[in-house]
């Protein structure tokens, strides 16, 4: 079974998904993480995300491998660990640019399919229920206002020791939605048949528990 969840950044996806993912023993598949692999191989070795011709060079030299252990999952660029660097806020809004590429998205487009193809996964995404999963047997479109997502973003830094400025977050957000929103390729939509879900007065508990009814 194939379950797709889609929505902007911060809507909760990834802890709604891995709590779902537990509960039913299906493997949690975060695309997202996939796309800021790629995007700390750009950052890290100086590429210009607009040159066309290195990000498809790039791609080319890029291997990425997901494992799960213990239900968790690491990814791998060219045999690293990334799985924590690639959670740095820059890292997210580069991939965001990225993923406005077609060699980007054409590199991670097997790899997404593949996964589902063999395993029982519920996978995150931006284009998954629209593009990537067209046949999954359940798909949710997770999403929530602006100022609540931003409110969970500065609790999670501000609980790391951090000050962040929330109308930067909030800023931040809206950027990205409308770069994911309105990309050429694959841009982030509700597909006909997912199910609309508004988290922004739901408990953690309540999403996963109407998520699992409906699977
Ligand atoms: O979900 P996230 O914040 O980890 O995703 C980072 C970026 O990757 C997001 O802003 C857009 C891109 N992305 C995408 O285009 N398609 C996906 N299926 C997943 C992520």
């Amino acid at each position: 079974m194939n379950i797709a969840i889609d929505g902007p950044a911060g809507a909760g996806k990834s802890t709604i998904a891995k709590l779902v993912a537990d509960k039913k023993g299906f493997i949690y598949v975060d695309t997202g993480a996939m796309y800021r692999s790629i995007a700390l191989y750009i950052i890290e070795n100086g590429i210009d995300v607009d040159d066309d011709e290195a990000v498809k060079n790039a791609c080319d030299n890029i291997d990425i491998s997901l494992k799960h252990v213990d239900g968790i999952q690491h990814v791998y660029l060219n045999d690293k660990d990334v799985s924590t660097d690639i959670r740095r806020e820059e890292v997210g809004n580069m991939a965001s640019k990225a993923a406005t590429k077609k060699a980007v998205r054409e590199r991670l487009l097997n790899l997404q399919r593949d996964i589902a193809s063999a395993n029982d996964v519920i996978m995150d995404g931006r284009d998954i229920g629209t593009f990537v999963l067209p046949n999954a047997e359940l798909k949710i479109y997770l999403t929530a206002s602006v100022m609540t997502r931003a409110k969970r973003r500065f609790d999670q830094l501000t609980e790391k020791g951090e000050k962040p400025d929330i109308d930067k977050i909030a800023e931040d957000i809206e950027k990205r939605d409308y770069q994911d929103m309105h990309r050429e390729i694959a841009p982030l939509k509700q597909a006909d048949d997912a199910v609309y879900l508004d988290t922004s007065d739901l408990t953690i508990d309540e999403v996963v528990e109407k998520i699992i009814s409906l699977a």
